[in-house]
């Protein structure tokens, strides 16, 4: 396939809809969706894309009742111990946006232990998005300037540096599933020029196959960054 993104974006929505319809608790929904996402990282592999940013969690998602949030925050620990385990086998390298803040010491520690286990893995570079919110990081990123400097000069590529996503390429391409139209204060700022497409399937649905009609809807997409052609 030509014309591949280079990055894209995930908003992975409509776990809960989709436990609710089986009768199931809305956790099974949430790992029904984990394992979708690690089918669709394997297999954006295969096909050369090199970073997947997957929305997990976000600043808002604490709204949630505690057993969901506890649930949610079990099922990222899970992933983490078992990334850790299989890091020296796996060639992924993984990186994490979001506010640290608010999260468990030990979530904290197994994150910064895979991201240095996998710093230098040479295959896709899948980012997750836990406790993200696009204008927390905006703020955090501009505190951090002023923390350096009050007289610097505010520039795009200044505040780029101190976003979470400093190094990765904006996203080419967004999904989100479940067929909500809206971004959810997920990446404002790296998604101006990205691509959009929205799928009513539900994220633990979202096949391998669902993923290559997107990508073909992508390759026909004119990009034009303002320009005329
Ligand atoms: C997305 O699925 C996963 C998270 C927000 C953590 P939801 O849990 O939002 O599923 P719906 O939207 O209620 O169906
Ligand atoms: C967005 O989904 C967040 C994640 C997928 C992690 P939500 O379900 O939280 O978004 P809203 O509330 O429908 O906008
Ligand atoms: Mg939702």
């Amino acid at each position: 396939m030509k014309d591949i993104p280079k990055h894209v974006a995930f908003i992975m929505d409509g776990n809960g809809r989709w436990a609710k319809a089986r009768k199931l608790p809305r956790n099974a929904g949430h790992k029904a969706g984990s394992e979708a996402l690690q089918n669709i990282v394997e297999y954006a592999n295969t096909l050369g894309i090199e970073y997947v940013t997957a929305y997990t969690f976000s600043t808002e998602n604490w709204n949630r009742p505690k057993e969901e949030i506890e649930g949610i925050m079990s099922l990222l620990e899970n992933y983490l111990d078992d990334a850790i385990k299989k890091s020296k086998r796996r060639d992924l390298r993984v990186k994490v946006i979001g506010k640290k803040e608010g999260l468990s010491n030990s979530i904290i520690t197994k994150i910064e232990k895979l991201e240095k286990l996998t710093k230098d893995k040479k295959s896709l570079c899948v980012v997750f998005a836990i406790n993200y919110g696009g204008r927390d990081e905006i703020v955090r990123a501009i505190s951090k300037i002023i923390e350096e400097d009050i007289n610097t000069e505010i520039t795009e590529d200044l505040l780029e540096q101190f976003l979470d996503t400093n190094g990765i390429p904006d996203p080419d391409f967004l999904i989100r599933t479940s067929g909500e139209l809206r971004t959810s204060n997920f990446l404002p700022w790296q998604l101006a020029y990205s691509e959009f497409y929205f799928t009513d399937k539900l994220w633990p649905d979202f096949t391998t196959a669902d993923f290559d009609i997107a990508l073909l809807d992508y390759a026909k997409r004119k990009r034009r960054f303002g320009k005329t052609v």
